[in-house]
């Protein structure tokens, strides 16, 4: 099939051309750099499928002109698809694929990295040893072990984090809607209510879905409910955080630690290489002030192995809906 890439990156490139050398060559790619909206939207044109990742805008406005344009399939390459307006791509005969899991384990690795890095202050003490500076004050941190760990949202992601916050001694207590019991379990967490979590952790890890139900989930009231000096790690959908709410808590010492790996606004920041322009973003600009804030912009994903994974599914999606009208892992309404 034909295939048009936006927001192509050059690792985007060397993955799926090393996943299409190995499926023989099956598809057409075309790497564009532009991210979808309405206006790229037509560079689409010819090509059956498009190819995605999270902060492209595949709004109705955008979908409508793909469909006008022969596009078929809406190749996402990402697990998350809150990006899309599901309704809009019905009505339009628009078939989604995802790949819905990739690499649990990157997204778990780069949170618990967050988690080591704002305790121990890694990031401090890498500068200020390299500067010569070898003064331990404003380096201290805590015993990991003991403490207790809030997962919120135990789907592939958090059950991986609690297994390895387990592996630290950590106490593991997790809230979700659709409780995987046993699985949690045999890792020896349990499931609390969302105000037992606020209150008993330590530090609290986000791993839900962004929905119109998780949307600024972490607001004025939970942050208002968390322990005085907790930390905070959302390597989820920035919205699920409301940072206005996070930057008073944060002036008010109410937080101790904030690590992001996802912002909600992050479409016009993240991905991009802005190091000579003024950041016009004034919130995510005072965010960067906080000492005890960690950002990383988007990139828990980013491991050989998930983005082998990424290419290999997005592949085998394009492949089946090519034979079936189907891509192999659809999103539906
Ligand atoms: P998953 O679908 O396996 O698990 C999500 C879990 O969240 C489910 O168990 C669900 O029941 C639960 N949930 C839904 N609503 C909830 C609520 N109101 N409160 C608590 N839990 C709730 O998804 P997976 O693969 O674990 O991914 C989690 C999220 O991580 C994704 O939706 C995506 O937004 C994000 N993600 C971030 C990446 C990054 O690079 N930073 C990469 C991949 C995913």
């Amino acid at each position: 099939m034909k295939v048009a890439v936006f927001s192509t990156h050059p690792f985007d490139r060397r993955f799926f051309d090393q996943a299409n050398a190995a499926a023989g060559h099956a598809h057409d790619f075309l790497y564009l750099e532009p991210q979808l909206d309405v206006r790229s939207a037509p560079l689409a044109a010819g090509h059956e499928a498009v190819c995605v990742f999270v902060n492209d805008r595949l709004d109705r406005s955008t979908l409508e002109i793909l469909a006008e344009d022969g596009v078929r399939l809406l190749a996402l390459r990402s697990a998350g698809f809150n990006h899309v307006d599901l309704r809009a791509a019905a009505d339009l005969g628009l078939a989604v694929g995802r790949v819905p899991a990739y690499s649990p384990d990157a997204i778990a690795e780069h949170t618990v990295a967050m988690i080591l890095t704002l305790n121990r202050k890694i990031h401090k003490a890498y500068a200020r040893v390299r500067e010569g500076n070898f003064v331990l004050d404003g380096l201290l941190g805590f015993d990991l072990r003991g403490r207790t760990v809030g997962i919120v949202g135990t789907g592939k992601i958090g059950l991986n984090v609690a297994r390895i916050m387990r592996g630290f001694d950590c106490t593991v207590i997790a809230h979700d809607p659709f409780p995987d019991v046993a699985a949690l379990r045999s890792i020896g967490g349990t499931y609390v209510s969302w105000s037992e979590l606020l209150e008993r952790s330590d530090i609290i890890s986000l791993h839900c879905p962004l929905t119109p139900e998780t949307h600024h989930l972490v607001g004025v009231d939970a942050i208002g409910r968390m322990k005085p000096g907790a930390m905070l790690i959302n390597t989820s959908r920035g919205a699920v955080v409301d940072t206005h709410a996070l930057i008073v808590g944060l002036k008010h010492g109410r937080l101790g630690y904030v690590g992001l790996d996802v912002y909600e606004e992050e479409e016009g920041l993240f991905f991009a290489d802005l190091s000579d322009k003024p950041i016009q973003d004034d919130q995510f600009a005072r965010l960067l002030t906080f000492p005890n804030v960690l950002i990383t912009g988007h990139q828990a994903f980013f491991t050989s192995d998930a983005l082998t994974a990424i290419a290999d599914t997005t592949i085998a999606n394009i492949t089946t809906f090519a034979a079936t009208g189907k891509p192999l892992y659809p999103v539906t309404l």
